[in-house]
């Protein structure tokens, strides 16, 4: 598969063919399903880790606690286990419906203590519904699971987890090292069910965020890309525009008028963003972006979305990011040369709490 020439065909105005079947939920796993055990002292919870990021919540319907385009949750996780872990030291795969794990193979010695997850795709599932539009949304659905590790690691007080989302690996395409915990979990770290009742809101989003509230979620989406996406938001109002954070935290007008009925036309016609009460927008990765570059500026922006989903959460607005977006050249829009500033990924806010919208 060329990631290259995906791309530049799902940013086009080209719509997908009807559904063909998504296949299983979970790959093929050898040997017999293994119980995620209790943990002794010291040792990292690995099933309350997984509980809380890539398990099924219940087996009819929603498969992850985690967002993902169209529920269809392609991403597939192994564990490769160190010591220091409730599991004894080996490679794993994992199969979130059962909450269970499958002996694959011994690892190194040198295996580093608590788990490595490595993330990897089944295309075929997001495929089945997007068709040509799918790689985009498989890229930025690996962020939001990255995001969700990321938070049940600090929800469970592990060390700082490690990633690497540098997209030079196709397979895994992105790893997160999550040691033993070290101390209890901080004070700013997500509490569990923070991370088990989060939700993508029901459209319509309505009611404009508070100004400080955007400021807040602009720095976590900007820290979280580290470099590779830019954000800004398209507001209503009085005032309707685009505004962009600046280095110190404030905001500044990037561009005058109503955006958010452009941004629906882009996002395949979904006319209920043109009402969001805001949505914060990802942009970067140009035409001429090589498959690494295409692969990191996905697997980022879907970081910074997930973890921007549970913090507006926690700032109790209701939140539902957007993936699929065509011929979403915002620096031309803007007046700058085309093909360089696309729309990558979106976070759309509103001051519904999410159990107060309408389905
Ligand atoms: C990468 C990505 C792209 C998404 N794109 C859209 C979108 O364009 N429109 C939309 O209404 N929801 C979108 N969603 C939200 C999903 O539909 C939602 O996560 C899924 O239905 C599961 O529901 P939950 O988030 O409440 O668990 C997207 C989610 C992800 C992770």
């Amino acid at each position: 598969m060329d990631l290259v020439t995906a791309l530049a065909r799902a940013r086009s105005a080209e719509r997908p063919a009807p559904d063909t079947p998504a296949g299983a939920a979970v790959p093929d796993l050898p040997g017999p399903p293994i119980p995620l055990p209790q943990p002794g002292a010291g040792e990292l919870d690995l099933g309350t880790l997984l509980r809380l990021s890539l398990a099924a919540q219940d087996r009819a319907g929603r498969l992850r606690p985690t967002a993902s385009a169209g529920g269809l949750h392609p991403v597939d996780a192994t564990l490769v286990v160190g010591h220091n872990c409730a599991l004894p030291q080996g490679r794993y795969g994992y199969d979130p419906l059962r909450h269970r794990a499958h002996l694959l193979g011994p690892t190194p010695d040198d295996t580093p203590p608590g788990t490595t997850v490595e993330l990897s795709l089944t295309p075929q599932r997001t495929a089945s519904h997007y068709g040509h539009r799918a790689w985009p949304l498989l890229l930025l659905d690996t962020g939001h699971a990255a995001a969700a590790l990321s938070l049940a690691a600090d929800a469970l007080g592990t060390g700082p987890p490690t990633l690497r989302l540098d997209g030079r690996s196709a397979h895994p395409l992105a790893t997160l090292h999550i040691p033993p915990p070290t101390t209890a979990p901080s004070a700013q770290a997500p509490t569990p069910h923070e991370l088990l009742t989060r939700r993508s809101a029901p459209p319509p989003l309505i009611g404009a965020p508070p100004e400080d509230a955007l400021r807040a979620l602009l720095a976590t989406l900007t820290e979280a890309s580290a470099g590779e996406i830019a954000w800004c938001a398209a507001v209503g109002g009085p005032r309707p525009g685009l505004v962009a954070p600046t280095p110190e935290g404030a905001l500044r007008r990037l561009a005058a008028g109503e955006a958010r009925p452009t941004l629906a036309a882009w996002a395949a016609g979904q006319g209920w963003i043109a009402d969001a009460g805001a949505v914060l927008l990802g942009h970067g990765c140009p035409a001429d972006a090589d498959a690494p570059r295409i692969r990191r500026a996905h697997l980022r922006a879907g970081l910074a979305v997930g973890l921007a989903h549970v913090a507006a959460g926690r700032l109790g607005l209701a939140a539902r990011p957007v993936g699929s977006w065509q011929q979403a050249d915002l620096g031309a829009a803007l007046g700058a040369p085309p093909g360089e500033d696309w729309i990558v990924h979106a976070l759309a806010l509103g001051t519904t709490h999410p159990r107060e919208g309408t389905p």
